[in-house]
C-alpha cells in the first residue's frame, strides 16, 4: 500500500492518522483530501514533509474530484464527516449530505477503481447503554457492552448519518464487491481536538479564565482512547482486516464526565469543584463501552496510551503551548453554546 487517501485528513482524528503514517510507515504517500470547514485546520498538518503528505482542498461529495484521486489511490481511509452531534441538532443537512452523499460518493469510486476503502466510524451507531450500577452484571456481563453484533440505534442526527454509511459500505462490499473495512471507535482526546468537543472545550475554558460547563448532573459515561492508539488500530485493519468485517476499537476507557471534569481542573490546579452545571443534550446518550475482544484477539492490536491521567496531562500541555490554534476561534463557540444555555 504505498498511495493513500485520507479523507478529513485536516480534522482531528484524520490528522493524528497522517501524523501517525508519516512517523511509523516510510513507503507511505498520503493524498489529505479534505473540505476545511470549520473543523479542518491545515495546520494540523504542518511540519508533516511535503513529498509524503499532499493536502487537496475539497469535497468528498464532489464525483469528478474524487473520481480523478480515487483511480490514482492503492487505498481510502474515510474520515471526513461532519462530527458534533451538538450542531446536527441545530442543522442536521450538511450531517446527510457529507456524511450519507459524501459517502456514497466515494463508495462509488472505489467501485470502479477496485480500490480497497476503509470506513472510520463511531460507537455512537449503537445508541447507548444503561449505566453499569443499574445492571445484573455492573457493566461486565454478557451484552452488557458494545460489539459488532449489537443493533444499530443511533440517538442523534449525527449517529444515525454515520449508520447509514455504515450500512451503505457494508451493502457495497454484499453486493458489489468492494474490499472494504469498517470500524467503530469509542470517543477519541488528545492534540488537534476542536474547542467545542467536550475535553477540549474544557481545557480552553479554564485557560481563558471562564468556568467549565458540565452538561445535566454529568452522570453520562464515555468510553476514552487516545488517538495514537485509534491511528494504530485503523491502520492494523487496513493492512490486516477481514475484507468486509467490522472491527470494534475500545480501550476501556470508561468515565463519567464529572470525573473527567474535575480531573481536568484538579490537573491545571483549580478547585475540582469549580465549575456550572449547563443544560443537558436533548437526547444524551447515557453511556457507551465498546467490546474490543475481535480487534484483540484477531488482529493482535493491544492499545499503549491507557493512562489516562498521563494523556489528559499531555493534551492540557498541547493546548495550553498552542494558544494560537484555538483562542481566535473561542469566543464564537462559547457564543454558540449560550445560545441554548450550555
Ligand atoms: N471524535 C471522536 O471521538 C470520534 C470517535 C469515533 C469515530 N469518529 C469518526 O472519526 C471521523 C473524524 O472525526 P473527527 O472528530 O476527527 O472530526 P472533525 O470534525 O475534527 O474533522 C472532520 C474533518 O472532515 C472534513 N470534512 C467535513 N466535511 C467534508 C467534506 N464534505 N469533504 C471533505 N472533507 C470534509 C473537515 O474539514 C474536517 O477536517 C468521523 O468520521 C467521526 O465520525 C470520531
Amino acid at each position: 500500500m504505498k498511495n493513500i487517501i485520507v479523507t478529513g485528513g485536516a480534522g482531528f482524528i484524520g490528522s493524528n492518522f497522517v501524523h501517525y503514517v508519516v512517523k511509523h510507515h516510510p513507503e507511505v504517500h498520503v493524498t489529505v483530501l479534505d473540505k476545511l470547514t470549520y473543523a479542518g485546520n491545515r495546520e494540523n498538518l504542518a511540519g508533516l514533509p511535503t513529498d509524503r503528505v499532499e493536502l487537496i482542498v475539497g469535497d468528498i461529495a464532489d464525483a469528478q474530484l474524487v473520481n480523478r484521486l480515487v483511480a490514482k489511490a492503492d487505498a481510502v481511509v474515510h474520515y471526513a464527516a461532519e462530527s458534533h452531534n451538538d450542531n446536527s441538532l441545530q442543522d442536521p443537512s450538511p450531517f446527510i449530505q457529507t456524511n450519507l452523499v459524501g459517502t456514497f460518493t466515494l463508495l462509488e469510486a472505489c467501485r470502479l477503481n477496485g480500490v480497497r476503502f476503509h470506513h472510520v466510524s463511531t460507537d455512537e451507531v449503537y445508541g447507548d447503554l444503561p449505566l453499569r450500577e443499574d445492571l445484573p452484571g455492573h457493566g461486565e456481563g454478557p451484552g452488557e457492552k458494545f460489539t459488532d453484533h449489537t443493533p444499530y440505534n443511533p440517538s442523534s442526527p449525527y449517529s444515525a448519518s454515520k449508520a447509514g454509511s455504515d450500512l451503505l459500505v457494508r451493502a457495497w462490499v454484499r453486493s458489489f464487491g468492494l474490499q472494504a473495512t469498517i470500524s467503530n471507535c469509542s470517543n477519541n482526546y488528545g492534540p488537534y481536538q476542536h474547542i467545542e468537543k467536550f475535553i477540549p472545550r474544557q481545557i480552553t475554558n479554564i485557560l481563558s479564565g471562564e468556568r467549565p460547563k458540565l452538561y445535566g448532573d454529568g452522570k453520562n459515561v464515555r468510553d476514552w482512547i487516545h488517538t495514537e492508539d485509534h491511528s494504530a488500530a485503523v491502520w492494523r485493519i487496513l493492512t490486516k482486516g477481514q475484507i468486509g468485517e467490522t472491527y470494534l476499537i475500545g480501550a476501556d476507557g470508561e468515565k463519567d464526565n464529572k470525573t473527567v471534569l474535575e480531573l481536568i481542573l484538579q490537573l491545571m490546579g483549580k478547585d475540582p469543584k469549580d465549575y456550572d452545571h449547563v443544560n443537558d443534550r436533548p437526547g444524551h446518550d447515557l453511556r457507551y463501552a465498546i467490546d474490543a475482544t475481535k480487534l484483540k484477539d484477531e488482529l493482535g492490536w493491544q492499545p499503549q496510551f491507557t493512562d489516562f491521567e498521563e494523556g489528559l496531562a499531555d493534551t492540557i500541555k498541547w493546548y495550553t503551548e498552542n494558544r494560537e490554534w484555538w483562542q481566535a476561534e473561542k469566543a464564537a463557540v462559547e457564543a454558540k453554546y449560550a445560545k441554548s444555555g450550555q
